[in-house]
């Protein structure tokens, strides 16, 4: 039984398969509660989250947004802002470069030139290719009856949907697919196949984004690679190469894993609640609401971190300058103050898009909309290509007795794998 008192969240593999009861435990001592290994502040009520991410006074800085107490500050705190201390030591934090440890200036600045590219027109033909690809991706598998879901779906779609999003050649989307490991077993970016051993995925994406940025400035086409390549911030001046492949490999981090934990997750509930599987298959409307209360109940960001850049108060605690935040939305969707029952999936749950899966304020995800899309494109074509769809048992066990594995992280939950069984409907 693990001891909810001293267990290191960060490093404890005991709390990854059901974090809910230690984010319970936590809330019910107070909705903000200093964890005794680091000294994180955790956040777990959901008013107090909204606050935190919110930032209305600008008094949290999103400098250690990814990592959290890892590694730990370059820099001891003094005194009662440090917002200079921050200034001078943001290079040397992980990941200082992307959007999301940015602060206002450079975070509208950075973001500016991603929304260039979210335009309704570009989701629009992004929604269509989305179509073409579901298919495509359940052609691989469905006349088998069974699958590992994760890699045989959710991965290499929500992988090949950002690839066309930014405008990839659809020639180079099986290099994507192989060498950002989205169609093997437990492959995770990061993780190489034989054949491109010597790769590193980032470098991976770097090459290939500086190539196709620089060939299309140079030679412009009719492309999105183009529009990307030509756009310019709102003051008119143009991003240097660099940052605009930065925002390109940004968003496939960031777009990539998190989709395919929110796919895997819904076939979950389709296999262990299959009274929701059957509602959907009896009215397609409620797609919408069923990925919203999966986003609720399993939300695949685990962790944001913010650092307190003067002291303030959230609620009423104190947060003296200098302190890490961190905010988790897992646990603020399933605060019974905000959400009746909140750990019962209720797809007529009144208030069910009110959770903060997504984050809030300044740096909400800009690439929701399409996450959402995503989600309800590829839960129509699966209801239409795959009837019946249970979870393996061989796999995962009875249904009174599952066991499923986790990402052993505490940035991220979702699957690793996902065996499911069904019977293969009509082609098209
Ligand atoms: C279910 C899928 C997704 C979830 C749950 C999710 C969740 C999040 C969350 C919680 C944040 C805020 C992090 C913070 O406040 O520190 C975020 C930021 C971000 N997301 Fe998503 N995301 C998803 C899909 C996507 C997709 C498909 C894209 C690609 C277009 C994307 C691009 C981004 C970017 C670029 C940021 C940084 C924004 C900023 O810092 O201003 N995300 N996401």
């Amino acid at each position: 039984m693990t001891d909810f008192d001293t267990v290191d969240y960060f490093t404890d593999p005991a709390l990854v398969p059901d974090p809910y009861p230690y984010y319970d435990y936590l809330r019910a001592k107070h909705p903000i509660v200093r964890e005794p290994n680091y000294g994180v502040l955790a956040v777990t009520g959901y008013e107090e989250a909204d606050k935190v991410l919110r930032d209305a006074d600008g008094n949290f800085s999103s400098c250690i947004a990814v990592g959290g107490p890892f590694p730990p500050l370059p820099f001891q705190p003094v005194g009662d802002d440090i917002t200079d201390q921050i200034a001078e030591h943001r290079t040397e934090l992980p990941m200082y470069e992307h959007m999301v440890t940015m602060d206002p200036p450079d975070h509208t600045h950075a973001r500016s030139l991603l929304s260039r590219l979210l335009t309704p027109a570009r989701l629009k033909e992004n929604e269509e290719f989305m179509w073409r690809l579901a298919d495509r991706q359940l052609d691989e598998f469905v006349a088998a009856g069974s699958a590992e879901f994760v890699a045989e779906y959710a991965k290499p779609f929500s992988l090949l949907v950002i690839a066309d999003l930014l405008g990839v050649p659809e020639e180079d989307h099986d290099e994507f697919r192989t060498v950002l490991g989205a169609d093997r077993p437990g492959a995770r970016i990061g993780a190489l196949d034989k054949e491109h051993v010597s790769a590193n995925p980032l470098e991976f994406l770097d090459e290939k984004f500086s190539a196709y940025i620089s060939d299309r400035r140079a030679d412009p086409r009719d492309d999105v690679l183009t529009q990307l390549a030509l756009a310019k911030y709102p003051d008119g001046s143009t991003p240097e190469v660099v940052d605009v492949v930065r925002t390109a490999t940004f968003v496939f981090g960031a777009g990539q894993e998190t989709t395919a934990k929110l796919l895997a997750a819904s076939l979950r509930v389709f296999g262990d609640q299959p009274e929701i599987q059957q509602a959907l298959r009896a009215d397609r409307s409620l797609i919408p609401a069923f990925v919203e209360e999966t986003l609720r109940l399993h939300a695949p960001v685990k962790s944001s971190f913010r650092l307190a850049k003067r002291t303030t108060t959230i609620g009423d605690t104190p947060v003296p300058a200098g302190s890490l935040v961190m905010v988790l939305p897992g646990a603020a969707n399933r605060d019974p103050e905000r959400f009746e029952n909140p750990h019962e999936f209720r797809i007529d749950r009144r208030n069910f898009r009110e959770h903060i899966a997504f984050g809030r304020g300044p740096h909400t995800c800009p690439g929701s909309p399409l996450a959402r899309v995503e989600g309800r494109v590829s839960l129509e074509r699966i209801l239409d290509r795959m009837l019946d769809i249970t979870i393996d048992e061989d796999k995962h066990g009875p249904a009174d007795a599952r066991r499923y594995n986790f990402e052993p992280t505490f940035i991220l939950r979702g699957l690793t794998d996902l065996h499911i069984r069904f019977t293969p409907g009509p082609a098209h």
